[in-house]
């Protein structure tokens, strides 16, 4: 049989061990070594027996007390140790994350778009080039065919500058195309390059801006046809609007550079303004192969190599993809705005997933 001091030690060593947080433990000593706790009722006893009782009882108390103390000591220490291996291995900083997205800055629509075309043509192997802002009429209109006193430089409405470079004198870009000319004579044939970038013009409505974007394309190489062309364009605008079927159409036009030249149109219907079916047609860019003069006046022997090219404008394709009313709000820098049509900059341009919304 066991004794009321053993019992007692079975049963505080067994709630000890069944005790799994600190309170738990707190709740044990408590109930064993509190004001109205076992032990310590068994102490207060003590005072009613005999002497002789007392010694023996006193020293097996204490025995007991002193036994359960350590153990409550050591299931603690155990406990705690635990708790603060569990918050540790919860609260590690895994340094591979991303911040958490910050909400007060959103990638701008027009550089979202530019990011969207490179990816695209990235992967049909045309890397991005660039080219002034500040240009001479020379890359700007002679070098691209476009002589002196033609309708085309009117057309423009160019923005003069003061001063000359190389004897030419300035104006700010129309157009991208001037990449084409920096592109063959800083590199060498065969080349893919596209050249998104800011253009001016003295135009300013709902639908102009004096300031405003053009993604240029070229390609160059020995062989090059209208059917790449057609090809190259027809994937480009596919995947951009996420149409797999969108509707394009080639339609004859004239561009002193290109020879020949066409717009290039696609598919939508004009009552609702969705993109792809509806039976209208809607102009989304210009493109030709390379004139044989702008070759030459490049150092490319039109011989030998062939190419094609392609302008198209940032804000109007962006408009049409994202479902914008009106060119204005690009320029305005209002935060409502850009909050609403702003991109996640963690989030940015991936072909994998394909590039629509
Ligand atoms: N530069 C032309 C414009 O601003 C667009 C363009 C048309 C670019 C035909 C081209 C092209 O490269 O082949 O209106």
């Amino acid at each position: 049989m066991m004794t009321d001091l053993e019992t007692l030690q079975a049963e505080t060593e067994a709630a000890i061990a069944a005790s799994t947080t600190p309170r738990e433990l707190d709740a044990v000593r408590v109930g064993i070594m509190g004001k109205s706790g076992r032990l310590t009722a068994m102490l207060k006893e003590l005072g009613r027996a005999t002497p002789d009782e007392r010694r023996e009882r006193g020293a097996a108390l204490n025995r007991v007390r002193d036994v359960i103390t350590g153990a409550l000591d050591l299931r603690r220490v155990g406990l705690e140790t635990a708790a603060l291996d569990s918050r540790l291995a919860a609260e590690r900083i895994d340094v591979t994350l991303p911040p958490p997205p910050e909400q007060s800055g959103l990638i701008h629509p027009i550089s979202r778009t530019m990011e969207e075309m490179a990816a695209i043509f990235g992967a049909m192997g045309f890397s991005v080039g660039e080219g002034p802002d500040v240009e001479t009429t020379w890359h700007n209109f002679s070098a691209l065919n476009i002589p002196a006193h033609h309708p085309a430089r009117a057309e423009m409405d160019t923005f003069y500058l003061p001063g000359t470079r190389n004897g030419h004198p300035l104006v700010l870009r129309t157009h991208t195309s001037n990449v084409q000319i920096i592109s063959m004579l800083q590199g060498e044939p065969p080349l893919r390059v596209i050249a998104p970038g800011r253009t001016y013009r003295a135009d300013h409505d709902a639908t102009h801006s004096p300031m405003f974007h053009q993604c240029e394309g070229i390609a160059i190489d020995r062989g090059l046809t209208l059917g790449h062309l057609k090809g190259c364009l027809i994937d480009f605008l596919r995947a951009f609007f996420g149409i797999s079927n969108l509707p394009v159409r080639f339609r004859a036009s004239y561009f002193p550079f290109t020879e020949p030249s066409m717009e290039v149109d696609i598919g939508w219907n004009r009552k609702t303004g969705e993109l792809g079916g509806g039976g209208d047609w809607l102009e989304i860019l210009g493109s030709g192969m390379v004139h044989p003069r702008v070759l030459a006046n490049c150092g490319v022997d039109p011989r030998e190599w062939q190419g094609f090219a392609f302008g198209m404008g940032v804000e109007r394709v962006a408009m049409l993809k994202y479902g914008m009313s009106d060119l204005r709000p690009f320029y305005e820098s209002d935060a409502r705005w850009l909050r609403h049509y702003g991109f996640n900059p963690l989030a940015p341009v991936a072909l994998h997933e394909g590039v629509a919304p």
